[in-house]
């Protein structure tokens, strides 16, 4: 959710972590901060509240000198966004910056209130600057208070700690929330992922669950929860500082719709061979054909690609698949036969959400699997097996080529499952492996189509409510398409699977009302024309998204048209997507909206 940095350094930090929140505002940006150590080790901040730029402007205007500092940029849990609630929170004693939730915050304000402290903001975040600075006042060092204070928080946090008089030493903490360890030449940093680090250094050392880090210009001391010296290996990070740069686009979200045809290719590639017709996984700790069932479980749009993958596993491998919300699923205390597969879906691999339903599967005794983006991230380090997707890192706050690239990923494992499970034939499995192979080919063809959804866009960034339909595999991209129009456009949008229209939604429908119609002309595209005739009897404006076939028989007046090409009907989804997210970014983009950063959103949801 909120974005950490610390550096010490060895030249003024400020610039420096302000390039790095930059890199890592797609977590939040409702306000940011950054605290240094000026002359003398004397501690000075800045804080503004909304868009870095607000920071950016600030510290032009009267700048923070010092070789060593924290930064954050915040996206709200308890207080407003305001400037006396942005990080970094500080008392005389120290600095901090925090990425979570301390759940027991109450309980040790009421205390520390208690004891006279008095407070400057509405954040959780507080308390603990101020209980680290409780135990400074009784003579403690920064590496003990510290230590000390860790063991009273409860909840899912990452912190860094910076104290005034103390120019060589920076504390950093994680328990659910992710923090990384970059190693320089005489310089060391904190950051809430790689990104962040990534204009600094490559070398980087992942905290896990529980670990605490004292980080000097020498290096860095790892503590495990019990407050064990442990080492950690240090790995070269992929993420580099080109590969989060927009290019020539004008948001992240164009260019990461652009690159799909790109990375939905190479993320095949991974688990195909497109030579022999055959699909190819790492080692897996369990057998396909020994299973009863898939459970999944993800959040938002990756809780989609899951619900596409289902129609996949159930019809290719005659695998049932459990598939829920994963806040819903986490609490849900599902009884589990010992020895399944679940099965989590996640760009990040850091929502909350979905790593607590991890846990409980681990507990029931099933296998963990994991497709996921974020390779080094926890729910990755979690799974006994992890599908990467190789979308590249994904800046906009919605998400595009990590969608596609989730489903490609999914479309490969059920066709290996079908295969093991003996319920295709080699055959079935070429001819499929041959389908997925059209693919980019297919994206950059609908990619084309781009000058025409731009015009509808238009109609639909006028609109207050649209709806959107579709059968099958469309369904959840008919849930995906509202999902993406609401959170960048701010336009009401409900999905629906269109047999489900006339049991009430259909009560919506008005001349005003668009409704986006996702029809490849498949085995059940009768129905869905069904469906259409209905909606255009009742004055609805239809915007259908088919193919030649398609179009030629959706004999029905009052439709736009989008023809996307003809292509077998399993790769519908990975396709059809692309006009979807087009609508959805266009419409925002005319109602001028901030497409990448829209309002309240943030990137990683790692709290609940
Ligand atoms: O990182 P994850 O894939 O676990 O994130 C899940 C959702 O938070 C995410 O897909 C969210 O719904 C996106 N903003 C949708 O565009």
């Amino acid at each position: 959710m909120c974005g950490i940095v610390g550096i010490v350094g060895n030249v003024p930090v400020a610039p420096l972590l302000v390039d790095a929140l930059k890199r890592l505002e797609y977590r939040g940006y409702d306000s940011a901060g950054v605290a240094t150590l000026e002359t003398g080790g004397v501690l000075a901040r800045r804080r503004a509240e909304g868009k870095l730029r607000n920071l950016e402007a600030k510290l032009a205007a009267s700048p923070l000198g010092g070789l060593i500092g924290i930064g954050h940029t915040r996206w709200a849990t308890h207080g407003a966004p305001t400037e006396a609630n942005a990080h970094p929170h500080a008392t005389d004693k120290v600095a901090v910056v925090h990425n979570g939730i301390i759940e027991n915050f109450h309980q040790l304000k009421d205390e520390l209130k208690a004891k006279g402290r008095v407070f400057a903001s509405d954040t959780d975040t507080e308390v603990i600057a101020h209980l680290v600075t409780v135990e400074l006042e009784r003579g403690l060092s920064p590496v003990d208070a510290v230590g000390g204070v860790l063991k009273r928080l409860t909840g899912a946090f990452a912190l860094a700690f910076l104290f005034p008089g103390h120019d060589n030493l920076l504390i950093g903490a994680r328990r659910g929330s992710p923090l990384a360890v970059g190693h320089g030449q005489g310089e060391m940093y904190l950051g809430s992922d790689a990104i962040a680090l990534a204009p600094f250094t490559d070398q980087v050392t992942y905290l896990e669950e529980g670990d605490w880090v004292v980080v000097t210009r020498q290096g860095a001391t790892i503590r495990d929860e019990n407050d064990t010296v442990v080492q950690r290996p240090m790995v070269v990070s992929a993420a580099t500082a080109f590969m989060v740069d927009r290019g020539n686009y004008r948001h992240f979200m164009a260019k990461e719709i652009h690159e799909q045809p790109d990375v939905m290719g190479r993320t095949l590639g991974q688990y195909l061979d497109f030579g022999t017709g055959r699909t190819r996984l790492p080692a897996l700790p369990f057998d396909w054909a020994r299973l009863d069932g898939i459970t999944m479980s993800a959040c938002g749009t990756a809780f989609y690609a899951g619900l596409v993958a289902k129609y996949w596993f159930e019809r290719f491998a005659r695998l049932p698949v459990d598939i829920d919300i994963a806040s819903e699923f986490r609490y849900r205390e599902t009884p589990m036969k010992r020895g399944g597969l679940a099965l989590f879906i996640s760009q990040s691999g850091e929502t909350a959400d979905t790593l607590a339903s991890l846990r409980y599967c681990r507990a029931q005794g099933q296998h963990i699997a994991a497709v996921v983006n974020v390779t080094t991230s926890t729910i990755a380090r979690e799974s006994d097996v992890v599908f990467p997707t190789l979308a590249g890192p994904e800046i906009g706050v919605a998400s595009t080529k990590a969608f596609t690239c989730q489903l490609a990923t999914l479309c490969a494992l059920a066709v290996a499952a079908g295969r093991a499970r003996g319920v295709l034939s080699d055959a079935d499995e070429a001819k499929l492996v041959q389908a997925l192979a059209e693919v980019p080919r297919l994206a950059a063809q609908a990619l084309r189509l781009e000058v025409q959804i731009e015009r509808l866009a238009r109609r639909i960034s006028k609109s207050q409510d649209v709806l959107y339909l579709g059968r099958g595999t469309s369904y959840p991209l008919a849930l995906e398409g509202a999902l993406k129009l609401k959170e960048i456009s701010y336009i009401h949008a409900e999905g629906y699977a269109a047999g489900e229209l006339k049991h009430g939604p259909i009560a919506l429908i008005d001349e005003k009302m668009p409704v986006v119609v996702i029809a490849p002309h498949d085995r059940i595209f009768e129905k869905t024309v069904s469906n259409m005739q209905e909606v255009a009897a009742r004055g609805g404006r239809i915007i259908l998204m088919t193919d030649p076939k398609g179009a030629a028989e959706a004999t029905i007046s009052a439709v736009e048209t989008i023809v996307l090409p003809e292509m077998p009907a399993t790769v519908t989804p990975m396709i059809y997507a692309i006009p979807i997210q087009l609508l959805a970014y266009h419409a925002a983009v005319l109602m001028g909206t901030d497409v990448d950063q829209p309002r309240n959103l943030a990137k990683s949801v790692t709290v609940e």
